[in-house]
């Protein structure tokens, strides 16, 4: 009898323990969130898609090292580059397995260059800027001097969480033969939750017009996250942010509060942000943050200057709300009016054909509203990620990467 027992006691136990974890995760998500760790990502929707985006961009924000690269949480996942080998036949290896981790490398945008392959920017080799890209729509106080000589030059970099990096190196995608393979047999690509994203877009604050900004003085027209990278100052001028909380993704996007550096913030669009932001709409102005989100950044013990960063908006379906784009990654950098911008849009083309040809080559317009049908059953859709054109090997003609840090994808590199 006791036998009988002990074996149902050891055949409910597991059931007990994860019926018991189900409570523990009920109650927390009862809470209002405000006993929620301000240092996790979420894994399902707080409150309004504001407040989500908010939590992820917190989490994602809070401090690893006060005076030294890496400084904030989302500055060690994995850059975009280090998923995508030049060489795939010699498989993936990523950081935290043994391949060499750089300091904070920097690069051009991957979408002003497949439309203006002429604003890359070759400075000194092993510089923290060869290959960003100049501005293509430098606003007027920033413009270059008349010979062009040192015109206004943005870098990027693209931050993959754990789960985005997991799905990409689990299901083979960072290599080209395989997405060729999942367009033969129409597989479903799908990340799962919580699936997070950033695009981060750097000034380099010696190009800035006629002034003298450096890393000790940019900050007097509004606080901004600054960095020297190999003795060059970069201000984080532009964040964006996406999560796999729901299907058709959240699409967030940030700016510091900085006259100098985001001269038209908030100008064209508007911003709205009934969560984080007093008021809530606004076109430009300074707004104050709500004290929730104040409590949320004491919470995390963010360093003074991201209380200055400010979310433009959220979307989350193509009408919802129509246009999203940053006054700084879509506007100056890439040079596309923001009237036309729309996050979730453009990247629905994100896509890839049975023989490996490359979506990008479908974005000749800046689609706007419900996306186009695809022009065969030859082709894929990439679940919005358009990073995934970045696999190899097809070369120059078939990856998006005109001319970054990985210029051709051929194995032939030295
Ligand atoms: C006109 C097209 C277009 C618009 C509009 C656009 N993007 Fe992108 N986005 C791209 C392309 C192309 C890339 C890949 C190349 C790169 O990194 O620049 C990209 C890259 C990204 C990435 C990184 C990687 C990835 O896997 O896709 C994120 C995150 C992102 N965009 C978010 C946004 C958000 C948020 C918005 C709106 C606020 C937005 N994008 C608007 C085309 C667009």
């Amino acid at each position: 009898m006791r036998r009988i027992a002990a074996v149902i006691a050891a055949t409910l136990l597991p059931l007990a323990a994860v019926f018991a974890t189900d409570i523990t995760l009920a109650i927390a998500d009862d809470n209002d969130g405000a006993q929620l760790n301000p240092c996790a990502v979420p894994n399902e929707i707080v409150g309004s898609f504001e407040e989500t985006a908010w939590r992820i961009w917190v989490a994602a924000t809070c401090p690893v090292n006060n005076n030294q690269y890496p400084y904030v949480v989302w500055e060690n996942w994995i850059e975009q580059g280090q998923l995508y080998p030049t060489d795939p036949s010699q498989g993936l290896k990523v950081p935290n397995s043994g391949a060499t981790t750089a300091v904070h490398v920097l690069h051009s945008s991957p979408l002003t260059l497949s439309r203006h392959p002429e604003s890359l920017q070759q400075g000194l080799l092993g510089a923290p800027n060869t290959n960003c890209n100049a501005a293509n729509a430098p606003p007027p106080p920033n413009t270059a001097p008349p010979d062009n000589s040192n015109p206004l030059t943005i870098c990027e970099e693209v931050r993959e969480g754990g789960t985005t990096e997991d799905y990409i190196a689990g299901t083979g995608l960072w290599n080209r033969a395989n997405q060729a393979a999942a367009a033969t047999d129409s597989f479903d690509i799908q990340f799962p939750r919580p699936a997070v994203e950033i695009k981060a877009d750097w000034i380099q604050v010696s190009t800035i017009g006629n002034h003298n900004f450096n890393c000790s003085n940019i900050g007097q027209t509004g606080l901004i996250h600054v960095e020297t990278v190999d003795g060059s100052c970069f201000a984080l001028a532009g964040m964006h942010l996406i999560s796999k909380l729901i299907d058709k993704w959240i699409w967030a996007t940030f700016e510091p509060q900085n006259t100098t550096t985001n001269p038209f913030r908030c100008e064209v669009l508007g911003c709205d942000d009934r969560f984080g932001s007093k008021p809530a709409r606004s076109n430009g102005s300074t707004t104050s943050l709500t004290s929730e989100l104040k409590k949320l950044m004491d919470a995390a013990n963010l360093a003074p200057e991201w209380y200055n960063y400010r979310l433009d908006g959220v979307q989350t379906d193509f009408f919802r709300p129509k246009l999203l784009g940053s006054s700084i990654i879509e506007g100056e950098n890439v040079g596309m009016p923001l009237t036309q911008a729309s996050c979730i849009s453009c990247h629905a083309v994100s896509s890839v054909r049975s023989d490996g040809f490359e979506g990008i080559n479908l974005l000749t317009t800046n689609p706007v509203g419900f996306p186009q049908p695809l022009p065969s059953k030859a082709w894929i859709r990439r679940d919005f990620v358009w990073s995934l054109g970045l696999a190899c090997p097809n070369g120059p003609h078939n990856s998006m990467q005109a001319g970054s840090l990985q210029p051709d994808c051929v194995s032939t590199l030295p």
